[in-house]
């Protein structure tokens, strides 16, 4: 049987595709609303979403692969996007996606063994002159340094670590 929207995102599916001038225009949040419903994005998620704005699975699979924020079917439960567009990059977001990796044990893009972390690196996530920026579960972390990051991994459960340090990213010292 194939996937079916529940009433209730039904009723939100009908009144936003009335905000686009054509179906295939409400993709994205057709998508967002997809997502929330059945947790992630998969491939029936795709196909429920073709059938609902009118166009093939595989237009809709090329948007979901282009987009990295969308939580997929292999991401674990909490997804921490890392965003690494240059504002982000120049103020250390590379270095903090690699302490974020580091504390709890996964590369980039990997999940955790208990399926709980997946850490991501995106682009642009629109918050630039707060840089760097994550994201987790639709919450955004601004000027995100080391402790900060720690904060943001003791929210999905994750201990904090003793000897964290100094900031990460926007606060390098000029001599
Ligand atoms: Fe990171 Fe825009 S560059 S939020």
């Amino acid at each position: 049987m194939s996937r079916e929207l529940s009433p209730e995102a039904q009723k939100e599916f009908d009144w936003l595709v009335t905000r686009y001038p054509q179906r295939e225009a409400a993709m994205l949040p057709t998508l967002r609303l997809i997502e929330r419903e059945f947790g992630c994005i998969d491939p029936e998620g795709m196909k429920l979403c073709a059938q609902l704005i009118g166009c093939s699975p595989a237009k809709v699979f090329g948007v979901v692969t282009f987009y990295t924020h969308y939580k997929r079917e292999t991401d674990g439960e909490n997804v921490v996007y890392v965003c690494g567009t240059l504002p982000c990059a120049l103020r250390g977001s590379d270095a903090l996606a690699d302490y974020l990796c580091d504390r709890v044990g996964i590369g980039l893009g990997e999940t955790t063994e208990d399926r709980k972390i997946t850490i991501k690196k995106v682009e642009c996530l629109a918050l630039c002159d707060q840089a760097p920026v994550c994201q987790v579960e639709d919450v955004d972390w601004l000027r995100v340094s080391k402790e900060k990051a720690d904060e943001m991994l003791e929210s999905l459960g994750i201990p904090k670590r003793e000897t964290a340090g100094a900031a990460a990213g926007g606060e390098e010292k000029r001599s």
